[in-house]
């Protein structure tokens, strides 16, 4: 069911969960301070209890009501928030949100960009749990389509927010010392990004650590599970010679110039991600949904144009944990 955002606040103070839009995916929503709220999304998802909850707030002054706002990290907010960057904090040990964090002394605090899911946040004046509304496991929901199909009938509604703009989830960093910037998730800001906001600030020195940093192996609750995956297996195909050696008629979701899809499309069925990183990102788990539907028994997937950008970066962590699941 599709849901007014008076719909969408009702919902959710009576404990119901609301699946809300962000520029990034779509969010599985609850109220953070309600324990039975939070139980259900955790069953809705089928996800691990021990894998804590991202929450949601509408503003810098609203997350300090809950954690701990270190001075680098407030820096970093007024860059970059509302946008698609979540944030490590500490919360008070009596914390209401407690439930949404499976009990650790942190969470992590986002502000999405999305005017709806601001203005409903602003409405219900709580921050809400908002996990990717996917089944545990599964590629994150970019559009209304695809939660319908994964969670449609075990929700209390959507707020429909159209397509998610940016396609891929937050980047989530740790910058709570003020000295170093641990990016333990890769979106679409990455280190050079967050370089270029330091540069020229009294935070210029800060160390940016991310995951090919070899000596820091940093990891995230939530990176321990399987995620992203397409139920169709996928091969990875990196290069034109590579995938001349699949014989004619695969599917292959494709992600670059139109006159190289030309080519592949004469000898392939095809599932074009877009001409551009940007476009390839935020098409990219609706594709994935799209080569299931077609339930063919395997999928290669070739996109020449990835390169350094933190888009690429981001695209190819979800890439490698896919394909990694394949072998
Ligand atoms: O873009 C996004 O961040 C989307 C939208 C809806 O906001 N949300 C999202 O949520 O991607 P989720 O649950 O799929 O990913 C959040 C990650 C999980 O890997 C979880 O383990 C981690 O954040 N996380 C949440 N709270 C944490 C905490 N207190 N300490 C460490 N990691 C935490
Ligand atoms: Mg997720």
């Amino acid at each position: 069911m599709l849901l007014t955002i008076d719909q969408a606040v009702e919902f959710l103070r009576s404990g119901e969960v609301v699946v809300f839009p962000t520029e990034t995916v779509y969010g599985l929503g609850a109220v953070a301070s309600n324990l039975l709220a939070v139980e259900n999304v955790y069953k809705i998802k089928n996800r691990p209890r021990d894998n804590p909850l991202i929450c949601h707030f509408y503003d810098i002054k609203q997350i300090r009501k809950y954690a701990k706002i270190p001075e680098l990290t407030k820096f970093l907010m007024k860059k970059f928030c509302p946008g698609p960057i979540s944030f490590l904090l500490d919360i008070t040990t009596d914390s209401p949100l407690l439930p949404a964090t499976c009990g650790l002394p942190t969470m992590v605090a986002r502000i999405p960009s999305h005017p709806l899911t601001l203005e409903l946040l602003r409405k219900i004046d709580l921050p809400l749990v908002g996990p990717s509304a996917n089944t545990s496991g599964k590629f994150s929901g970019t559009d209304v389509e695809m939660i319908q199909q994964d969670l449609g009938n075990k929700i209390a509604g959507i707020l429909d927010g159209g397509k998610c703009q940016i396609g891929m989830e937050s980047t989530i960093i740790d910058a709570r010392d003020n000295n170093t910037i641990k990016i333990f998730r890769q979106g679409i800001i990455g280190k050079p990004e967050l370089a270029k906001a330091v540069q020229k600030t009294k935070f210029r020195h800060v160390q940016i650590l991310d995951n090919s940093s070899t000596q820091t192996k940093m990891v995230i609750p939530g990176s321990k599970y399987k995620h992203y995956a397409p139920i169709t297996p996928i091969i990875w195909v990196k290069s034109f010679i590579e995938l001349e050696q699949y014989k004619h008629g695969q599917t292959v979701i494709f992600g670059g110039s139109l006159s190289d899809l030309e080519k592949i499309k004469s000898i392939h069925n095809t599932i074009y991600l877009g001409e551009r990183i940007a476009e390839i990102a935020k098409n990219f788990y609706r594709c994935l949904f799209d080569l299931d539907q077609k339930k063919v028994t395997q999928g290669l997937l070739f996109i020449p144009i990835l390169d350094n950008s933190s888009i690429s970066l981001s695209l190819m962590d979800k890439i490698n944990k896919i394909v990694q699941l394949e072998n």
